[in-house]
């Protein structure tokens, strides 16, 4: 092989190539986590790219991006590959020779019923580290979940509801809370885009502020905007010009806004959706809690992002928290 590209060169580029060439490129743990969603092999209609490769070659073919993938991810650093839990169960067999498995997270996104089969609703991201003890790992939070009309919480948690956590519970590697994206509107011309949403917990729970994310099937640049957003940097490469070009423009137009005080945060429709467990008492101050903890089963604490401390008649922040909260000032 030839002499390789200082991931430099890379960073903050969307590049348009072959995955598997251009990571050849690349010197080994020089990337802090790399996350794969590559063609499914279903047929899709994508511009280009053929999506019926012949299964020993499909397979084949994954084994030597997946081997690229873990060389050039730091011993700090992760892999993810996303997919159907088919092609996943060779997959793992793959990664279990050169990386260590932490998760697979199932990811519950109901597709359209297909016909002589069960309706496939689960989807996979295998999370595999490459050094189980030096790999970076944030448990993160999600909001709780409660009835749309009434706002109760959807989960009975009987007696322990004192102790329950007023942002949310921490997330498991079951993924129910993310939705596919639906309308057309937020959609681009790609059949398989993912949403930001999703990217965003990824990157969250595994890297730190400028740590670089790389995406070698990057289609319209789910990965790389949610990277930019959260100030990570970025590597996000595919084959297709058209993608590429709908992505270098999207995320021209990005910024690293993502963000409440000095902690990186997801956000959905206006609403927190994910925010690292650690990072709780920086942010209770901007959330307007129930005094009353008894009231979590029916109020939702309220994020105002202008609201910092104010109280009023029917809302404080709870002391225990604002304590705390203030204290780490
Ligand atoms: C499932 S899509 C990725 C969608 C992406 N996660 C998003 O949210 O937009 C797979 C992508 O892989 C690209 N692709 C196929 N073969 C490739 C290769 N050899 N190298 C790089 N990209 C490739 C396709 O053009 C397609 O955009």
């Amino acid at each position: 092989m030839g002499f390789r590209i200082m991931i430099n060169e890379y960073i903050d580029q969307i590049i348009q190539g072959d995955c598997l060439e251009v990571m050849q490129n690349i010197p080994g743990n020089s990337v802090d986590i790399t996350f794969a969603d590559p063609p499914f092999n279903l047929n899709k209609k994508y511009n280009g790219y053929e999506d019926n490769k012949e299964f020993n070659i499909y397979l084949e073919w994954c084994k030597q991006w997946i081997y690229e993938m873990v060389r050039i991810t730091k011993p700090t650093g992760s892999i993810f590959v996303h997919n159907i839990p088919k092609w996943l169960t060779y997959y793992a067999s793959f990664l279990n020779e050169t990386a260590y498995f932490k998760h697979w997270i199932a990811w519950d996104a109901p597709t359209a019923p297909m016909g002589k089969s069960l309706q496939p609703s689960l989807y996979g991201i295998l999370y595999y580290v490459k050094d189980l003890r030096k790999s970076k790992f944030y448990e993160i939070r999600y909001p709780h979940k409660r009835c749309r009309k009434c706002g109760y919480l959807l989960k009975d948690y009987g007696g322990k509801k004192a102790s329950l956590h007023p942002f949310g519970p921490l997330v498991s590697d079951v993924w129910t809370d993310i939705h596919r994206i639906k309308h057309n509107k937020y959609r681009d011309e790609h059949p398989c885009q993912l949403p930001v949403h999703l990217l965003e917990r990824v990157i969250l729970m595994s890297t730190d502020e400028n740590d670089i994310v790389l995406d070698p099937f990057v289609g319209t640049g789910t990965t790389v905007i949610a990277a930019k957003r959260l100030s990570r940097r970025f590597v996000g490469i595919d084959i297709d010009e058209k993608y590429v070009n709908i992505t270098k423009n999207k995320v021209s137009r990005e910024s690293s806004i993502s963000k409440v005080a000095d902690v990186w945060i997801s956000f959905y429709l206006n609403e927190i959706l994910t925010i690292r467990d650690k990072d709780w008492m920086k942010l209770a101050p901007y959330f307007l809690i129930s005094e009353n903890i008894k009231n979590i089963d029916f109020e939702k604490i309220k994020f105002d992002r202008q609201s910092r401390l104010i109280e009023n008649e029917e809302y404080k922040v709870l002391p225990t928290y604002r304590k705390k909260a203030t204290n780490s000032k």
